[in-house]
């Protein structure tokens, strides 16, 4: 975001500034904003979402319920499936939406006064009347834009979380409504993770999520240390010239011990391994995501093309930036201070055009070449 856009209302957040909605209402509390996106609705028709989850590269979640059983199914479905629906009671749900459509991909830039680094995708999902995947909480925030349809949303301020046993997926025991909301096509809700909430389709509908990943501590940690792992290199081995005898020779001694205690503390990290580990780990594409690689170019065509058409990512790539180190889909590029503007303004806008160095646009060529990259 610009620092112009920083001060801007935005008309999505019912004319909050950025700043104010992330001061009063990020991780925090509800926002309902009606019509933040007048006549939204028709990117996506329910044939099309059906027929996307039918692919082998998107992922798909059928969500059953009849008489309070839930069953979870996991596409990609055949076509058939959809033909054998009961009337009521489910939903389908697609995630990485926004790797398909490119109406999707620019309604994520909509949500950029949140840091990319914190953007996980784009989630449709479409229920007949009465459907939707019950009460529950999330663990991340959500905007969930409603298309196609009314839906009915409650939230509540409940603090027990108890979950019905041996359910596929999360739902609530009891779920006391503290606030309902009956959204429209162009409604936007934003929910803090950790919210109760309800959606209830009010006649067939269609909603958009767009949400942020939170992981836990745990993942954080065992993909920190996995990534540790890879690249420990720890110099001289294990030694005991002065070894004692032992009375007890199934015995680990202290001093065995203390030894090795030693020698782990050479496995040290700073800030800046923190900071490529988090480029690496966030722009890791998911185990389903493949890149079409183009027919490969040389330099003297990519350069010119480059110069008269622009690059944008490929919606599938994901890019970040620390400091001088350039993240683009689970790879780190170490690059010179002024090939950064260029490389900035692709990652912030996902695409640019501009004149750029020779070894930007090596770099580019690269990219395009694994299919990270398209011309505009
Ligand atoms: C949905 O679109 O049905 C699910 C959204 C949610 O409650 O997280
Ligand atoms: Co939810």
């Amino acid at each position: 975001m610009t620092v112009q856009g920083v001060l801007m209302k935005l008309p999505h957040l019912g004319g909050l500034t950025a700043r104010q909605f992330l001061r009063e209402y990020w991780q925090k509390k509800p926002l309902l904003v009606r019509q933040a996106f007048p006549g939204f609705g028709d990117a996506l028709t329910p044939n099309e979402l059906a027929g996307l989850a039918c692919e082998e590269g998107a992922q798909s979640r059928l969500v059953l319920e009849s008489r309070g059983k839930w069953r979870v199914e996991y596409g990609p479905f055949p076509e058939e499936r959809f033909a054998r629906l009961p009337k009521k009671g489910w939903s389908l749900l697609v995630q990485g939406v926004n790797h398909f459509l490119t109406e999707g991909a620019d309604l994520l830039q909509r949500f950029d006064f949140i840091p990319t680094a914190r953007l996980d995708d784009l989630m449709v999902s479409f229920a007949p009347d009465g459907g939707g995947v019950g009460p529950h909480f999330d663990s991340y925030d959500v905007f969930l834009l409603q298309g196609y349809g009314k839906r009915l949303w409650r939230v509540s301020e409940q603090t027990d979380m108890a979950l019905v046993e041996g359910a596929p997926l999360r739902i609530l025991r009891h779920f006391e409504t503290s606030q309902e909301w009956l959204v429209e096509p162009g409604d936007l809700l934003y929910l803090p993770p950790r919210l109760a909430h309800w959606g209830i389709a009010v006649g067939p509908c269609m909603t958009w999520s767009i949400g942020f990943r939170a992981p836990s501590a745990q993942e954080l940690g065992t993909q920190f240390l996995a990534y540790l792992q890879e690249r420990i290199c720890l110099e001289g081995m294990y030694a005991d010239p002065d070894l004692k005898l032992q009375s007890h020779p199934s015995e680990i001694s202290p001093q065995m011990i203390d030894r090795v205690a030693r020698l782990l503390r050479d496995i040290r990290w700073n800030k800046l391994d923190v900071a490529r580990f988090l480029g690496i780990y966030l722009t890791e594409p998911k185990p389903h995501v493949v890149f079409e690689k183009p027919r490969p170019l040389g330099l003297e065509r990519f350069r010119s093309r480059l110069e008269k058409s622009g690059v944008a990512l490929d919606l599938k790539s994901r890019m970040l930036i620390s400091g001088t180190t350039v993240f683009i889909n689970g790879e780190a590029v170490e690059v010179s201070p002024d090939a950064l503007p260029c490389l900035r303004d692709l990652a912030d806008r996902r695409w640019m055009k501009a004149r750029c160095s020779v070894a930007v646009a090596e770099l580019l060529r690269q990219w395009y070449n694994a299919g990270y990259l398209k011309f505009r």
